[in-house]
């Protein structure tokens, strides 16, 4: 007697986000594994790291960027981008990797899942002497981190060069890479976090519940500001007459998050001889390989705060969102 075979699809576990709102409106779901085209890369996840970026995709925030989240609902369904894990199968074109490599790098599809898909140059060689968990947490922070004090910023040896947000996924990353760069540095952070922000290489570190640099009157050659709470004259006394301040992009209300205040850098920028800029950083395969060197050679090590299965990633998101996380929060998978 014939036998009907149903074909079905293979599937893997991720967290979905498919309308905006809380961390209580993300489930953990079987959903369709993704397909791999000739051009992709498809990586069994091992850890992924979240980012603001996470929770700006779940809330839909700040209202003005809707264009790029999605109008209605998130254009994004599976959260997370920062991604380590192994190669699991390649497509026809792809020349970089083979099966059973250990990668790491962006997973635009959405990290927080068993399997991500992407492009060859969205990946990069795991640092051999990172856990899959410490890999996870370099790529958006990292590259953030070192595309901000290098590019933007163009710290040189023997500059002085202000974190805001020292402690945070992307300033624990800055303050080591302000100091391989040469920076003479100050750290910006609350009171439990001042130790660490020394033990990360930091020359001063300003306790902010004790003192306000920006009316200290020190003035830096760079000022990375990852905080937005403070307003353009405040971080203007802060510089040099010739400095650099970069504007990461965060902070502001939920209709226009951080386009007033960049807005007014713009302008503001044309009548002074200060360099105000922002900032949107790119993953870049290059950079990856950059922040790898920097590792292998001793001088950056990612910041874990807390681990989270993927199960808990909603929790791992609503502690994020507080603001006042101390390094990264990676997901393991
Ligand atoms: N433009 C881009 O391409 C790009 C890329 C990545 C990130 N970003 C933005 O950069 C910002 C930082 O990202 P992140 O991943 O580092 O965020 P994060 O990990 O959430 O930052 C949390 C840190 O902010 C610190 N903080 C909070 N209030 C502070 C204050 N008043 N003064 C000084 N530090 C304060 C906290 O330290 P304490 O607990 O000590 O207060 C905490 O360690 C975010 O706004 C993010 O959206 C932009």
């Amino acid at each position: 007697m014939p036998v009907d075979v149903v074909a079905t699809k293979p599937t893997m576990q991720a967290i979905v986000n498919r309308k905006y709102g809380s961390p209580d409106d993300l489930r953990l779901q079987e959903i369709d594994k993704p397909a791999l085209g000739d051009d992709g890369v498809l990586v069994r996840v091992r850890a992924a790291s979240i980012n603001p970026y996470d929770w700006h995709f779940m809330r839909g925030l700040p209202y003005v960027a809707r264009p790029m989240l999605g109008l209605r609902k998130p254009k994004k369904s599976i959260p997370g981008a920062d991604v380590a894990g192994q190669v699991e199968a390649i497509g026809k074109n792809v020349t970089q990797f083979r099966p059973g490599d250990e990668v790491f790098g962006a997973g635009w599809g959405g990290s927080l899942a068993e399997y991500v898909c992407g492009g060859e140059n969205d990946f990069a060689p795991k640092p051999a002497s990172l856990s899959f968990e410490h890999a996870a947490a370099l790529p958006m922070a990292g590259c953030t981190a070192l595309q901000t004090l290098r590019d933007r910023g163009q710290l040189q040896s023997g500059q002085s060069v202000l974190i805001n947000g020292a402690a945070g996924g992307v300033g624990t990353f800055a303050v080591q890479i302000a100091k391989a760069l040469g920076g003479d540095v100050t750290g910006v952070c609350s009171t439990p976090n001042v130790d660490l922000i020394s033990s990360l290489g930091s020359d001063q570190v300003v306790d902010y519940t004790r003192e306000d640099f920006t009316r200290s009157g020190r003035r830096y050659d760079l000022v990375l500001d990852l905080v937005a709470n403070r307003s353009l004259s405040d971080l203007r006394r802060a510089l040099t007459p010739e400095g650099t301040l970069v504007l990461s992009g965060g902070g502001g209300g939920r209709l226009l998050g951080p386009v007033t205040l960049i807005l007014k850098a713009r302008v503001r920028s044309r009548f002074v001889s200060q360099r105000l800029l922002s900032f949107f950083a790119q993953l870049r395969r290059d950079d990856l390989v950059v922040l790898t060197e920097l590792i292998e050679a001793g001088k950056v090590t990612p910041v874990i705060d807390r681990t989270y299965p993927l199960s808990e990633a909603p929790e791992a998101i609503r502690y994020l969102e507080t603001g006042h996380t101390r390094g990264k929060i990676v997901i393991t998978v």
